[in-house]
């Protein structure tokens, strides 16, 4: 085995096209194609998506390796995502690195993207620390797809330890901004609008779920009702409260996340804190841990760098190449799978 192997890793879980290539823990190229379409339909349209894949994957690997100036000969393995995600999605990801692999007589490594969200705070400089977490620590995984804390002991030695019971809080954002007016997905957009409001202004609900499960849809119903009835009295009211609606929201949910993550700890002992996925982003929520961390010293938070929060291709690297040094490949009889699965 080469002392520094060269991975090709390969997203195509949602509406991303990723693709990345890294030698050793160094990022060589990472480019991600985005889909637009979705803005228009509310939400991510897996038909269309997988149709964009296949439309745009070619062009990302041959951008990755031209960025990365290497020869595509050069790649040692490939890796790509198996799931969870979209079924359409992952079929393209999966034929293509597949191809990859039988074209180029390289070995095939598939990662699970919950895993690979958490593993991307061991590419060199990703977070904001720079530096890696130590095991074990607790990963605090929020996505438009999964709302988890989990428990890593080792890279491939992970148990989980709460997850929602309903929908995602990426998910909740996105039905959220709908409702207020903005395209998908909505999170980025109440982060705009939140800037400069009073986040004490208005009162949301939380749940009450007990252990470290997560619930967010009486929120969402709270969130909606309210604004629901401000309406009656005032259809300007999502206008001109625009900035305190934004905020309100963020600092709950943020709450939300933080005494869910306290209780964690409390139940295991384990203070460093590895936040991951597209909801990390959030400035308010990254804040908010961030300034807890600085409070109590017991605490390590980890919090991704902004190109490593998003679904990207690095991820499906890193966890690849963690992979292909133990050994750890896979036989292109491999099929994609849609619900998530312990890894
Ligand atoms: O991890 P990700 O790219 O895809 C999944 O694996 O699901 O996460 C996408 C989610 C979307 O729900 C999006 O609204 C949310 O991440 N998101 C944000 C921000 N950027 C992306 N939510 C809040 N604030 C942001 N800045
Ligand atoms: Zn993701």
């Amino acid at each position: 085995m080469k002392k520094k192997p060269i991975i090709i890793g390969i997203e195509s879980s949602c509406d991303d096209t990723g693709v990345s290539i890294i030698q050793n823990r160094n990022v060589l190229s990472n480019i991600i194609i985005h889909q637009n379409i979705h803005k228009k339909y509310g939400g991510v349209v897996p038909e269309l998506a997988s149709r964009l894949h296949d439309k745009n994957i070619v062009k990302a690997v041959q951008e990755a390796i031209l960025t990365a100036k290497i020869n595509p000969y050069q790649i040692d393995a490939v890796s790509f995502t198996l799931g969870p995600g979209l079924i359409g999605s992952l079929l393209v990801g999966a034929s293509f690195a597949k191809s990859f692999s039988m074209g180029l007589g390289i070995p095939l490594l598939t990662v699970n993207h919950i895993q690979a969200h958490i593993l991307v705070h061991f590419i060199k400089n990703a977070n904001i620390n720079n530096s890696y977490p130590t095991f074990p620590f607790l990963g605090l995984v929020i996505s438009g797809g999964h709302t988890q804390i989990i428990k890593v002991s080792d890279f491939f030695q992970m148990k989980l330890l709460g997850s929602t019971l309903d929908n995602s809080i990426g998910e909740i954002l996105d039905k959220i901004a709908i409702i207020l007016g903005f395209y998908y997905p909505g999170g980025p957009m109440i982060e705009y609008y939140s800037k400069n409001g009073n986040e004490k202004k208005f009162t949301f609900s939380k749940p009450t779920v007990n252990g470290l499960d997560f619930s967010f849809s009486g929120f969402k119903s709270n969130v909606l009702q309210f604004i629901k009835n401000k309406l009656k009295d005032n259809t300007f009211f999502i206008k001109q409260n625009i900035s305190d609606i934004c905020a309100s929201i963020e600092k709950t949910i943020a709450e939300i996340l933080l005494e869910k993550v306290q209780k964690a700890v409390l139940k295991t002992g384990i203070y460093t804190i590895v936040l991951a996925g597209g909801v990390s982003a959030n400035h308010k929520i990254r804040k908010t841990f961030m300034s807890f961390g600085t409070k109590d010293n017991r605490y390590k938070i980890f919090i991704p760098k902004k190109e490593y929060t998003t679904d990207n291709g690095a991820m499906i690297a890193i966890t690849g190449l963690m992979k292909y040094k133990r050994n750890l490949f896979d036989s292109i009889h491999v099929t994609p799978y849609a619900k998530f699965k312990m890894f």
